[in-house]
């Protein structure tokens, strides 16, 4: 009898796939940390790695599977780390190598992964690469990108006519060197040179070398600027052509960026950075090693990113469609299409990621309404797939006004006090609002290095723990939900009820079904829910209501009559 029970939970177990085939991240939350700006140890107004693994439990609370981290690596931080000076060590501000090895360790322990930000494109000028290809040592000569530009009129000019992501020429003049060298970024941020095999080589031992520290992968920072396109037969590169809409030469928008990102080589190079993952889960065994690339690209292209039959790519290309895409007023009929943009267009076997935010781009909740917040994490939570929210989302911290004095950032600060606001992200970079003490919590000392939001008193993990129907409590809440079949495995269909209602259906066969519903705007609405989906049983139960909501969790409604209060958004079930 025991034997026959035993033979049968044998032959479930190899039925089932176990949690490494079918990929951890498959449904994973990530959380992104951007290391300056979380928790200060030391108080020194900058936040660090012990300060992040003081706060692991507090990852573990809002149940986050992973947390990618902003660069932590040795930097002049002329791009607050993107600026990378040596990609094998950790900069003193962040704290020391043991300090990231005791935070990998913790967090394994406590079943988080850590997953590093990798920055292929570019290294600092102050990388010893650089410092060496400028001083034309053999070895790494060609580590970088150069031209000696072109004479027009007696006079010295760059090689052509290619603009920087940060404004201005893409090309600076080298006097070491006698030659301008390309960086798509900042001056402080040459651009390496994936056309030389070596660079590729040494870029792929920087990946072993962090996964062989138990870092669970990479978040691969600016992957459509990688290659350029091939120069001519005379070293030369063609100018980019105008984008007729945009007048300010200096601006990145003025041209059309055929030549300088999204070159064919790139995805073949995302494939080979795969490669090295698979390599290293050979080595170490253990849970899968993953791939998440930062791309604002084209969908076809992006598509591209997880792979083909033959060769396997990013697990996780960000999925940009709504952040991008989305704005105060955008209707139903917007949200609906750009969430089928990804799931249409998804190669079969893949898994959809949703992002809402990041240090790169205004807070959710200044970019659509404060009052819209709680329902971008429920998209972000309830969409099928992987979740991927940036620090202070959760608990709904908004931009903060920095002035033109005290910006720091790189993007803002080359431009000008009239249009810098278009272009700063300090304001989204502000530190983490943990408590109503000092400093919101964030750090001991008497400053930060970005100032604190004003509405931290009220913004802060510490109070939104207490309230019931906090943006923090809501998401944890959804976060919960995530464990049930339906949420983890089940279908979508997403409905735009007329323009100020979306609503989007989770199902799968044997379990309850969920629906989402959301009213973007400020009139009561009324909708007849068993006219837009199917299969729905004619009552349903409230499962996550907001503080918009006027109905109580577990209450129940006619599914023939939903009633909605102004920018409500809850989750009902089949009952
Ligand atoms: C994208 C990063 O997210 C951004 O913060 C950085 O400035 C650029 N890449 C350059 O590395």
């Amino acid at each position: 009898m025991l034997a026959k029970a035993l033979t049968l939970c044998c032959l479930m177990a190899l039925a089932l796939p176990t949690l490494a085939e079918e990929g951890w991240w498959r449904s994973a939350q990530f959380y992104q940390i951007y290391p300056r700006s979380f928790k200060d140890s030391d108080g020194n107004g900058v936040g660090d790695l012990q300060g992040i693994t003081q706060q692991l439990a507090y990852l573990k609370e809002i149940g986050i599977t992973a947390t990618w981290l902003s660069p932590i690596f040795t930097s002049p931080m002329a791009d607050f780390g993107y600026d990378v000076a040596n990609f094998y060590e950790i900069d003193p501000v962040f704290g020391t190598m043991s300090d990231f090895e005791a935070l990998v360790q913790k967090a394994n322990q406590m079943n988080i992964k850590i997953i590093l930000d990798f920055v292929p494109n570019h290294s600092s000028d102050e990388c010893d690469w650089f410092i060496r290809s400028a001083a034309g040592e053999e070895e790494y000569k060609d580590f970088y990108v150069w031209h000696t530009g072109k004479v027009v009129n007696g006079i010295r000019q760059p090689p052509n006519n290619w603009i920087s992501v940060f404004r201005g020429s893409q090309w600076t003049w080298h006097e070491g060197r006698q030659a301008y060298y390309l960086h798509q970024f900042h001056a402080k941020q040459p651009d390496l040179n994936y056309r030389n095999p070596k660079v590729v080589e040494a870029m792929k031992d920087v990946l072993r070398f962090w996964l062989r520290k138990g870092v669970y992968g990479f978040r691969i920072d600016a992957v459509p600027h990688v290659f350029e396109v091939e120069a001519d037969v005379n070293g030369n590169w063609p100018d980019e052509p105008r984008n007729q809409y945009v007048s300010d030469p200096e601006d990145y928008a003025y041209l059309d960026h055929i030549y300088t990102t999204n070159q064919p080589e790139t995805i073949e190079l995302v494939y080979d950075f795969r490669q090295v993952l698979e390599e290293i889960d050979q080595e170490l065994g253990g849970d899968d090693r993953i791939l998440l690339t930062e791309a604002y690209a084209p969908l076809d292209v992006l598509m591209q990113y997880y792979g083909n039959d033959t060769r396997k790519g990013s697990q996780i290309p960000f999925n940009f469609e709504l952040l991008a895409n989305v704005h105060y007023d955008s209707n139903a009929f917007d949200y609906a299409q750009l969430i089928h943009n990804w799931l249409d267009n998804m190669p079969a076997g893949q898994v959809a990621n949703w992002v809402l935010g990041n240090h790169d781009q205004s807070r959710i909740g200044s970019r659509l309404g404060a009052d819209r917040i709680d329902a971008a994490n429920m998209l972000l939570l309830m969409l099928p797939g992987i979740s991927v929210t940036y620090q202070g989302e959760e608990l709904g911290m908004l931009d903060v006004f920095i002035s033109w004095e005290d910006t720091v950032d790189p993007q803002a600060c080359q431009s000008n006090e009239q249009e810098f606001e278009r272009l700063t992200r300090d304001p989204v970079r502000t530190p983490f609002q943990w408590s109503d003490e000092a400093n919101a919590g964030f750090t001991s000392g008497p400053t930060t290095w970005l100032p604190i939001s004003k509405d931290y008193k009220l913004v802060n993990v510490k109070r939104e723990r207490g309230i019931a129907l906090s943006h923090l409590n809501v998401y944890k809440q959804l976060r919960a939900l995530r464990d049930e079949p339906t949420m983890k495995d089940g279908d979508v269909t997403v409905k735009p009820i007329g323009p100020t209602v979306l609503a989007f259906k989770r199902s799968l066969p044997g379990h309850k079904s969920y629906i989402v519903v959301w009213n973007l705007n400020d009139d009561v609405e009324t909708v007849i829910l068993d006219s837009v989906f199917i299969d729905l049983t004619s009552e349903l139960r409230y499962v996550v209501v907001t503080n918009k909501s006027i109905r109580r969790k577990n209450d129940l409604t006619y599914a023939n009559s939903v009633l909605l209060m102004p920018k409500e958004v809850i989750v009902l079930s089949t009952v």
